[in-house]
């Protein structure tokens, strides 16, 4: 989730657009960079790390008697970014702003162009020379090809030829005083000023200059001068648009109008899983995992899979192994990172070890990985950090796209997660041929559904969560039970009300309960039941009915149009349906919504539980 800001006006536009990068850091960075249009020139810098390592460069550049410091007392047009990894290592060249071959057009963008690989290759043929390793590149090229004179025109047509989940702002040497922006997807929002404009990927980055903003949409276009701002669709129809004053204060600002950055996190999981899904699944029929750096016969020939992980990380893993079982029949070995590291575990050269870890600093995770490494197997690390130690203690990554996340609990990163496990599953699925071509392209097709099936299943399940929160705030112990797939879920769901809300649960499996737990049930108990679509069904079925023959309290997650779900407990919460095996990445939501109203009907600071921090590198 990179940082855009661009502004065209009468000020010079270095300390404004260093000022709006700073109000984006909250979104977490790993480089930056800025470019000016100074005298028909473009004069640009860009540094790895925060923005004091930008402000150093700037000043360097000074030193030297250029740069966009020398040019910025008469620069008044420029585009700035702060980078969150995706495509290309954390280095300079793959910082933002990128040109084209002329470096007479530069460009930021934020989010994923798919068809980078394509469009590289098309343009490469017909001459052009690419300086980073990034899939946002590609822009500023695709507008050189497209270029007659016209900024605008330019953007429109190579908005036509892209991919993807984006917004990007970009500018012409030959055109001082333009910017032209493209939203798809991504956020994209105008600040109109006195005779000056901004555009930015999130309010915050100009709250300090102007309240009045106007929001671009999905499929357009957008271009800003002093004078203002124009909009049109993608085929160039012009679009009006009143600016709102914003009355957000800084602070909400950065939670984007929401009131925590748990619940903002929520809301972003849709784009987690389409931007960690995206340019993986390029086609209907099949999983490009080019960039985990595991050759085919290797994955062809692996004879076991452990995974180890931590707290949410390892439930993610824990719904990984039923879908890879599953669909690929490599058999999964789960385990605890603490524990795995010092259990003398049997590791040979034909596991593959999968550490799973959002941070990639999380301690026990990477000496269980660094264990399995010592012992001959391979390692492979998922995480959702470019650069984090992980990277460097495995032989292979594959990277979530949740986009930095502020909130202590996990939430974005474990359903980014789980995707990416579903597409591990069915890339080894395609290579060992478990699964027919048929059913690998009906995956493809539902696990594409997920983002906007989460997107619906949100919206449906805030209010009853925010209902059945009311009701049960004062109780002093949750169980939640879970069958097969549904486990994970109920101990994530478990996991959940723990961290933010402070109340003891237990986490079950259903079938687990006559064995015991059973017996903590009265009527004052509030059940929180696992029930959506699986083959164990009718199972989960039966427990929530010898649960609530106890006098317990059963709350439901059923997946839509499974009345006889509906019937059997006390409330339910209905989730979208999809294949029964990624019923989990949306079975979750109303779990998140419910521990969070539940920690705020008891007035916790939720982003910031006690006892708990965001990356945990004490072992
Ligand atoms: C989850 O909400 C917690 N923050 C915690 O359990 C976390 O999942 C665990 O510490 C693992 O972190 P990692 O994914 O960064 O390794």
């Amino acid at each position: 989730m990179c940082g855009i800001v661009g502004y065209v006006g009468g000020r010079p536009c270095l300390d404004l657009l260093v000022a709006g990068l700073e109000k984006l850091e909250y979104r977490g960075y790993d480089s930056a960079g800025i470019s000016v249009i100074d005298n028909g020139q473009i004069e640009n810098v860009r540094a790895v790390g925060n923005l004091e390592n930008l402000r150093a460069a700037v000043a360097e550049q000074a030193d030297e008697g250029g740069g966009v410091a020398v040019a910025a007392p008469a620069a008044t047009t420029g585009v700035a970014h702060t980078r969150w990894a995706t495509h290309g290592r954390v280095t300079e060249e793959n910082a933002h702003p990128h040109g084209d071959c002329t470096d007479r057009i530069h460009i930021v963008l934020n989010g994923i162009v798919e068809n980078h690989a394509e469009l590289r290759r098309e343009l490469a043929e017909q001459g052009h020379h690419f300086s980073s390793e990034t899939d946002a590149e590609i822009v500023s090229h695709l507008i050189e090809r497209n270029y007659d004179g016209d900024l605008t025109d330019a953007v429109r047509r190579s908005f036509g030829e892209l991919r993807g989940h984006y917004a990007f702002v970009a500018m012409h040497a030959d055109e001082p005083g333009r910017l032209v922006g493209a939203r798809k997807e991504c956020p994209l929002v105008a600040g109109v000023g006195e005779g000056e404009t901004f555009l930015a990927s999130a309010i915050p980055a100009f709250l300090a200059e102007t309240r009045e903003a106007v929001a671009i949409e999905n499929d357009e276009i957008v271009t800003i001068g002093a004078g203002g701002i124009s909009i049109t669709d993608s085929k160039g129809n012009p679009v009006e648009r009143a600016a709102e004053e914003i009355s957000w204060d800084e602070a909400a600002a950065e939670k984007g109008g929401y009131e925590t950055f748990m619940l903002k996190e929520i809301h972003e999981q849709a784009d987690a899983v389409a931007e960690t899904i995206a340019d993986r699944l390029p086609s209907d029929d099949g999983v490009d995992l080019s960039e985990v750096e595991l050759d085919d016969d290797y994955l062809r020939g692996i004879q076991r899979i452990v995974i180890v992980a931590c707290g949410t990380s390892y439930h993610a893993g824990l719904v990984g192994r039923y879908a890879i079982e599953e669909w690929a029949r490599v058999p999964i070995e789960m385990d605890i990172a603490s524990e795995y590291r010092y259990r003398n575990p049997v590791i040979s050269e034909h596991d593959l070890v999968i550490g799973i870890t959002q941070s990639g600093e999380t301690a026990d995770t990477l000496a269980a990985m660094r264990l399995a490494r010592e012992n001959g197997a391979k390692v492979l690390a998922i995480t959702n950090v470019m650069g984090s130690q992980a990277t460097r203690d495995s032989d292979a990554v594959l990277y979530t796209r949740a986009g930095p996340e502020v909130s202590v609990a996990a939430t974005k990163t474990f359903v980014a997660q789980v995707a990416s496990m579903y597409l591990l599953g069915l890339r080894l699925a395609e290579l060992r041929g478990t699964l027919p071509p048929e059913r690998i392209a009906a995956l493809v097709a539902e696990l594409k559904s997920i983002p906007s099936k989460i997107e619906t299943t949100l919206a449906v399940s805030e209010a009853p969560a925010r209902e059945i929160a009311a009701a049960q705030a004062e109780h002093d112990f949750f169980l939640y039970l879970g069958r097969h797939i549904g486990l994970p879920v109920c101990l994530e769901g478990a996991l959940k009300l723990k961290e933010i809300s402070y109340i003891p649960t237990d986490a079950y499996a259903a079938g687990e309960m006559k064995h015991g737990p059973i017996a903590l049930l009265d009527e004052s108990t509030p059940v929180i039941c696992i029930a959506t679509d699986s083959p164990v069904l009718e199972k989960v079925l039966s427990n929530v009915e010898e649960v609530r023959a106890r006098g317990a309290e059963t709350i439901a997650i059923v997946t839509e149009g499974e009345e006889k779900a509906a019937q059997v407990a006390d409330a339910t919460i209905e989730v979208a349906r999809t294949d029964w095996i990624l019923q989990p990445i949306v079975a979750i939501l109303p779990l998140q919504l419910l521990a969070y109203e539940i920690a705020r009907a008891r007035d916790l600071n939720v982003d910031q539980p006690r006892n708990l921090a965001k990356t945990v590198t004490v072992e």
